[in-house]
């Protein structure tokens, strides 16, 4: 079965039931603020949940675009998706439970529609639960329990399940919700006992379809308003469904996916096997590409931005291009890579959907002009994180501090879910609620004055002060790699002990961060680098992209001390030759020194 004869019949067989086809609607929900997309069939239909009569009458059916985001980061796997199509039927105060379920049982198990056997299904019904905050116990659904055993659903395939899986709703935030009731296909072998049912830890079920029992409006307080009219929301999933149909492991094996496969391959040179890393990644393309191909064809024209809708689809794009490139697209041809594979799309979907058809040029155009920019940042932002790796490597925790992360969002444009990934693909994990943080403070942070002179120096110039006076270079520069370019040096002092060095940041530096300097700073003496002294103009220096105090401390030449490809900074010297000579740099104490400026304490060995 593919997924048109599916939509056909379905529609067909609830026409002959007395429902009324209506159309699906767009991707972006009308006057709903508390989601981003439509995530069901019911969404656009949820004024008639409340009450409102709609003019095609109480049985209605259709077939409607969602996207569901929550699971983005498991897309790549076989079965997530964050594009899918939702058959429903509603009834508006007209039939209940036993309707619902009777219809769905004969849909699913009739010769003449599905033709499942009944032993290949189990379903689902709410196990009730106490009433909190003085509203009233919701009891078990027995009535749906017992509809289910009238029509041959043996009792042990009938799971009684809590909240967290038999209740649906509300959409957003505030809304029609209710129990429900979820019909399961066996997709393993064998059920794994006689008592196998949803729910079960073989994990063999399936849920295909779900049958909701519209009874309460949540509202914003969050109390549960009885309905007057109490009404019936289905959906049944179309890739799943196929994909059961069909006897496929996966909804990437189904003919739903073959064309849009098989243009990545195409793109790619690579052929899709379905178990390895570059399998997940044509996967990844493949249901990226048909979200952002149906958000850029939906009438309401999205384009990519930094938030709402324009940001998922921004990430969904990124995303995409990222993996073409792991899967060894060449992007810098000039030849689009995304593009091609919606057009693929487009063509495979524009008869359910001919919005896609009427805004192909705008799908191309924007997908084109957003692939180009990400390609741009991305060399930029990947080039960095390589830089930084063997150094990040080195944290025993295997963390990555949040400011790295947010040092690569801030200067290059690197989306942190980029970041997190690479880190991922490393064994390592980004510090997100760091990264958050950061983020939040981005705007507060107070840039460091320039009004502050540089204060203390050089006890000596002995070898081992000289030694500790390249380590500052080292570190300065590590702290900006680390925290980002806010750092400006505020002071220091070197004995032959120990060397003191102050700079502006407004937080206390984590043991992560700590770590990663540290480990910056080693790499660099590991590396022997070169260093190496040169006179210029003040403004010469700035261009050549020196670090300094530019303001009345200096004349107008200055000595600017270059370390390897490591360092610049305007400095009198005097330094080591070699870095190679500095020893083992360790950090040994981090502390305020006064309001916005921290002081590590770092000795070498
Ligand atoms: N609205 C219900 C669901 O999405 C049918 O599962």
């Amino acid at each position: 079965m593919t997924a048109s004869e599916l939509r056909t019949k379905y529609i067909e067989f609830f026409k002959s039931k007395g429902h009324a086809e209506i159309s699906g609607k767009s991707l972006l929900p009308e006057n709903d603020p508390t989601v981003l997309f439509t995530t069901a069939g019911m969404h656009p239909l949820v004024p008639y949940l409340m009450g409102e009569p709609h003019p095609a009458g109480v049985r209605l059916v259709d077939y409607q675009k969602c996207i569901r985001t929550g699971d983005i980061d498991a897309v790549g796997d076989l079965s997530h998706l964050t594009f899918f199509e939702m058959l429903g039927n509603w009834s508006l105060g007209d039939y209940f439970k036993e309707g619902a379920i009777k219809m769905s049982f004969e849909f699913l198990t009739s010769p003449k529609w599905l033709g499942i056997p009944v032993e290949k299904l189990a379903v689902t019904v709410f196990a009730g639960e106490e009433g909190t905050n003085g509203s009233a116990d919701i009891p078990p659904d027995n009535e749906s329990a017992r509809v289910w055993k009238s029509l041959g659903i043996p009792e042990n395939r009938i799971a009684y399940l809590p909240r967290e899986d038999n209740w649906w709703g509300p959409a957003g935030t505030t809304g029609p919700c209710g129990p429900d009731s979820e019909m399961f296909y066996y997709v393993g072998e064998k059920p794994c006992s006689p008592g196998c049912k949803p729910g079960c830890s073989c994990g063999g079920w399936l849920e295909i379809w779900n049958d909701v029992f519209m009874q309460y409006n949540k509202d914003a307080q969050g109390s549960y308003i009885p309905l007057a009219r109490p009404c019936v929301d289905t959906g049944m999933g179309v890739e799943r469904t196929v994909t059961i149909l069909t006897g496929k492991k996966s909804v990437y094996d189904t003919e739903i996916f073959a064309s849009t496969l098989a243009a990545i391959e195409k793109a790619s040179g690579y052929r899709y096997g379905g178990d390895s890393e570059k399998d997940r990644s044509l996967r990844i393309i493949a249901d990226h590409a048909r979200s952002a191909t149906f958000i850029l064809g939906d009438p309401k024209a999205v384009s990519p931005a930094n938030v709402g809708a324009g940001y998922v689809l921004r990430r969904l794009i990124r995303r995409a291009v990222r993996h073409g490139r792991k899967l060894g697209v060449s992007m810098t041809g000039g030849a689009p890579f995304l593009s091609p594979i919606a057009e693929v799309l487009i063509a495979q979907m524009k008869g359910p959907y001919p919005e896609l058809e009427q805004n192909r040029a705008y799908i191309i155009e924007e997908m084109n002009r957003e692939e180009e920019k990400f390609l741009d940042t991305l060399q930029k932002g990947e080039a960095e994180f390589e830089k930084l790796l063997p150094n990040l490597l080195k944290n025993p925790a295997k963390i990555i501090p949040g400011r790295v992360a947010f040092r690569l969002y801030d200067t290059f444009g690197f989306p942190v879910e980029l970041t997190e990934e690479l880190a991922v693909e490393n064994g390592l994990k980004v510090n997100r609620s760091e990264f958050d943080e950061a983020f939040k403070k981005h705007q507060e942070l107070s840039r460091a004055g320039s009004e502050q002179v540089f204060k203390g120096g050089l006890a000596d110039h002995s070898e081992i002060t000289t030694k500790y006076h390249t380590a500052t270079h080292l570190l300065q520069k590590a702290l900006r790699m680390v925290l980002g370019d806010h750092i400006a040096q505020k002071g220091s002092n070197i004995t032959a002990e120990r060397m003191r060095f102050d700079f502006s940041h407004s937080a206390p530096l984590t043991a992560d961060e700590i770590a990663c300097v540290e480990a910056i700073v080693n790499e660099q003496i590991k590396r022997d680098l070169p260093v190496t002294m040169e006179v210029m103009d003040l403004e010469a220096a700035k261009k050549y992209g020196a670090t300094a105090l530019f303001g009345e401390k200096y004349e107008s030449k200055v000595k600017v001390y270059t370390i390897g490809d490591f360092s610049k900074e305007v400095c009198g010297g005097p330094h080591v030759e070699h870095t190679g000579t500095i020893g083992t740099f360790k950090i040994q104490k981090e502390q305020s020194s006064s309001a916005g400026v921290r002081r590590i304490r770092a000795v070498i060995a």
